[in-house]
């Protein structure tokens, strides 16, 4: 990737006055949807607006999407401190233009060295959901640290200081307390106030909650970052920052070690990829299930004529319901972290199996779940992660998934670091057949075993055309994830929608079990009479997702910030 000629690319549009537009700024958000007459030429999409424009200045200055996509991570730490992390773990699609490479970065939590099987159940056998969500037993090992270091050292320009500098300054001289961020800390108090050392530092004396337009100062977490950006990520792996996450988390009940931190490791992985009507699908591979599953349902509807089964009717929502129960079945069977199990990813996204799954599939009636496989499940809401995508004006392109697991993780603050650590281990399966936070279940090729990591459904992705990003994707949304992101690019190839109708567009989702057909408000009641009369056991829900995309069109870059949930922006210039 080269900077200069980015730089001179700058320097020649600033010189040329009929070019003038390229520095425009663009501005597609779920708070401010004015469209410019022209793309952008480097963008970002997130969902808080203080780390877009970060991410969008350091494009400006010349930095590549690497860059960008490093300072937006850690500038969320401090403005999205519900899913913004370092004390969690997450995965990055990068495309280096320059070699046409694409390359998965994986930087997943990782159990400690003394996790076993059924350290989650309780006295009776039974899984305690307690043990897997709020204790110190559901803290895996954090991978962003190192994710955004390794990530910065092989694709990026900016030292890790610099890419540090932003977010130092933001939790040292503190954000303005947004309406989302106030709303979201006084909803979660009970998981936060249950631990001093997270009360301290989000609410005011004697726990009261921050109002917007108070000034939040998170002076623990500058430190931590300071010291981090002064020794490079053995600060936080090796460092008194790993001593103080380990002390915190045995008295939490947890038991993770200090060599536990030193045996982190992040993983550079192959992509999964695909193709879906002549276009390239790049996605997370496991241990991510994302990837796989959107291949596998976008195989499954290839052979079945979308667009002119139209957007949302109701045909086309029972065939990729169908085709969803099946991928959610496969799942819960063959995922899991690939370092301990095979996962048949060949088989799986192959285009055979797929025509075999569309041969079983009925255009007039939904198979039930048990047609397809057992199961028993109790769904559970409000969860959070974050999603941000990132092009430069030389085509690399980042697609960044990263989480706590839940808004803030346990809830806890490794007392003196500032820094929320995660219960990602929750994504494991605690006994096979009991579902965990996101009504998934699994067996034992994602069962709890020591330095593993967890299954995740987090799916960064590419669409790719001739070699070139033309849509940057992704969700949180826990289960919903690989369905919500699935859905932005069909919305795209098959329906022919621009990015933001892409976004804004009814969801709908099913996994297998719960045995329902999950759909967002907005379809049609004729539409529902249609899918139950098919046999799907239709319910509206909550919205869906919050995907964070941009698309490479000729007049250049467009996005759009989802506007499900509040907060998010997304610039060009
Ligand atoms: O890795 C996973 O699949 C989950 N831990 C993600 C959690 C999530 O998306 C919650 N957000 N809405």
């Amino acid at each position: 990737m080269s900077r200069m000629i980015a730089s001179v690319l700058t320097a020649m549009l600033l010189a040329m006055p009929g070019m003038a537009f390229a520095q425009q700024t663009a501005i597609f958000s779920g708070r401010d949807l004015v469209h410019p007459a022209f793309g952008a030429k480097g963008m970002v999409a997130s969902q808080e607006a203080l780390a877009t424009e970060i991410g969008l200045n350091v494009l400006k200055q010349g930095g590549n999407a690497v860059d960008a996509a490093v300072s937006v991570a850690f500038a969320l730490a401090v403005t999205l401190p519900r899913a913004g992390n370092l004390g969690g773990g997450g995965f990055m699609i990068v495309h280096d233009a320059e070699s046409g490479e694409n390359v998965a970065i994986d930087y997943r939590e990782m159990s400690g060295a003394a996790a076993f099987r059924d350290m989650y159940l309780d006295d009776n056998g039974e899984a305690d959901p307690a043990k897997s969500r709020f204790s110190g037993l559901a803290v895996g090992v954090p991978g962003t640290v190192a994710g955004m270091a390794l990530a910065l050292e092989r694709y990026g320009t900016l030292s890790l200081a610099e890419a540090l500098a932003p977010a130092i300054a933001l939790a040292n001289d503190g954000i303005e307390v947004t309406a989302d961020l106030a709303q979201s800390l006084e909803g979660l108090s009970k998981r936060l106030q249950k631990w001093p050392s997270s009360t301290a530092i989000f609410y005011k004396e004697g726990g009261a909650p921050y109002a917007p337009g108070d000034i939040l100062v998170q002076s623990d977490l500058a430190a931590s970052l300071t010291m981090i950006a002064e020794k490079g990520p053995s600060a936080f792996y090796e460092g008194p920052i790993a001593e103080k996450i380990v002390t915190a988390v045995g008295d939490a009940g947890g038991h993770l070690t200090l060599d536990d931190f030193r045996h982190y490791e992040v993983k550079l992985r192959e992509p999964v990829t695909g193709t879906y009507r002549g276009n390239e699908i790049v996605s997370m591979p496991p241990p991510s299930s994302g990837g796989v599953h959107i291949v596998q349902i976008l195989n499954t509807l290839e052979g079945v004529p979308m667009s002119f089964l139209g957007h949302n009717s109701a045909e086309s929502i029972h065939m990729m319901a169908e085709a969803m129960k099946v991928a959610y079945a496969d799942r819960s069977e063959y995922l899991g972290d690939p370092d301990f199990v095979d996962v048949p990813i060949d088989q799986l996204t192959s285009k055979s199996y797929a025509a075999d799954i569309l041969s079983q599939i009925s255009r007039g009636r939904a198979a039930t779940a048990a047609e397809i496989g057992p199961g028993d499940l109790t769904p559970y809401e409000s969860h959070e992660t974050t999603h941000f995508s990132v092009v430069d004006a030389d085509g690399n392109a980042v697609a960044n998934t990263y989480t706590l697991n839940f808004s803030y993780g346990t809830g806890l603050v490794a007392d003196g670091t500032g820094i929320l650590l995660n219960n990602e281990l929750d994504d494991f399966s605690a006994k096979p057949g009991v579902p965990n936070a996101y009504g998934l279940i699994g067996g034992d090729a994602n069962a709890v075993e020591p330095r593993k990591r967890p299954l995740s459904s987090m799916s960064p992705t590419l669409v790719l055309k001739d070699g070139k990003p033309f849509l940057v994707t992704g969700s949180p949304g826990g289960s919903r994830i690989i369905t919500t992101t699935l859905q932005v690019i069909m919305n795209v190839i098959d329906h022919g929608m621009n990015v933001a109708e892409a976004t804004y567009a009814p969801r709908v989702h099913h996994q297998w079990l719960p045995d329902e057909l999950r759909v967002e408000e907005g379809l049609s009641p004729d539409t529902v009479r249609l899918l139950e009369q098919l046999g799907q056991k239709v319910v509206v829900k909550n919205a869906m997702g919050s995907t964070q995309s941009i698309m490479v069109t000729d007049e250049g870059l467009y996005g759009a910030s989802d506007p499900r949930r509040a907060g998010a922006l997304t610039l060009g210039y």
